[in-house]
């Protein structure tokens, strides 16, 4: 079980202090799927990265199965089974698809058909990608889908994934939303996903609404998405009758 209690992270920021984080309390059973969504600049990335232990927070305390873990690194919080991926993945010459994938799995001699599986899970063709190197030669969707397949043959206890999503064409996304559904279905791991998207909001067992660094709404899909679509056409003028009649 993860628990955040009083959680906030402030910076300083002329002279004063700007809140990106404000006081959030939240907890995620195991085996649950939360998807956190919202406004660009809510605190959605800021959030998952204290999780992770890549952001430290100036107040509140995080558990994890009981622990306090707010005072400690990412490679021992990577131990206790959380992994994180990023919004952008990082990249890294030098190092090829399958070595990631094998240093991800904590296995040495992981097999080429594992690696397959992982690849296949997030749209990729093995083939095409086992021996490239992870480097500027691959486009952002693949570096982002190569780093989910990651984060499965990592196999934690807890996911989180922000954005998914991104830059990753209609047909693999369709592969990862099923893979996602399959690994809740599972009920192996507790995943925290941050989306935009219908069809991944869909899959949650519950909806976080985040902005201004707070937990603005939650709810079950039925109950969360509607006001998402109010608020979304309510909130853009593009949409209002008078912009269309232009
Ligand atoms: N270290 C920082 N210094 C100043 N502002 C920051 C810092 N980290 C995040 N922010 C700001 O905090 C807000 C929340 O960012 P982020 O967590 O990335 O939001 P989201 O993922 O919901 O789009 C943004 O306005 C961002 O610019
Ligand atoms: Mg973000």
């Amino acid at each position: 079980m993860l628990e955040l209690r009083h959680l906030s992270y402030a910076v300083r920021e002329d002279g004063g202090e700007l809140g990106i984080l404000n006081d959030i309390s939240l907890t995620v059973g195991d085996g649950r799927l939360v998807v956190f969504t919202g406004p660009n600049g809510g605190g959605k990335t800021t959030l998952a990265k204290s999780i992770m232990g890549l952001v430290k927070p100036t107040a509140g305390q995080i558990l994890w199965n009981g622990q306090d873990i707010t005072g400690m690194g990412i490679t021992d919080r990577a131990r206790l089974g959380i992994s994180y991926g990023f919004q952008q993945p990082p990249r890294f010459k030098g190092l090829t698809v399958r070595d990631l994938l094998t240093l991800a799995s904590g296995d040495q001699r992981l097999s080429k058909d594992r690696c397959c599986q992982y690849l296949t899970r997030v749209g990729l063709c093995a083939n095409d990608y086992l021996d490239r190197e992870v480097d500027a030669s691959l486009s952002g969707g693949e570096v982002k889908r190569i780093e989910i397949a990651s984060i499965l043959a990592r196999n934690g206890s807890l996911m989180i994934f922000d954005e998914p999503e991104a830059g990753i064409d209609l047909w693999s996304f369709a592969r990862l939303t099923e893979t996602f559904e399959q690994l809740h279905a599972a009920g192996g791991a507790t995943m925290i996903i941050i989306s935009h998207q219908e069809r991944i909001i869909s899959l949650a067992d519950e909806v976080i609404v985040v902005g201004d660094g707070r937990l603005r709404h939650r709810g079950t899909p039925a109950e969360i998405l509607p006001r998402i679509l109010a608020d979304t056409l309510g909130g853009c003028p593009v949409l209002t009758k008078e912009a269309m009649a232009q």
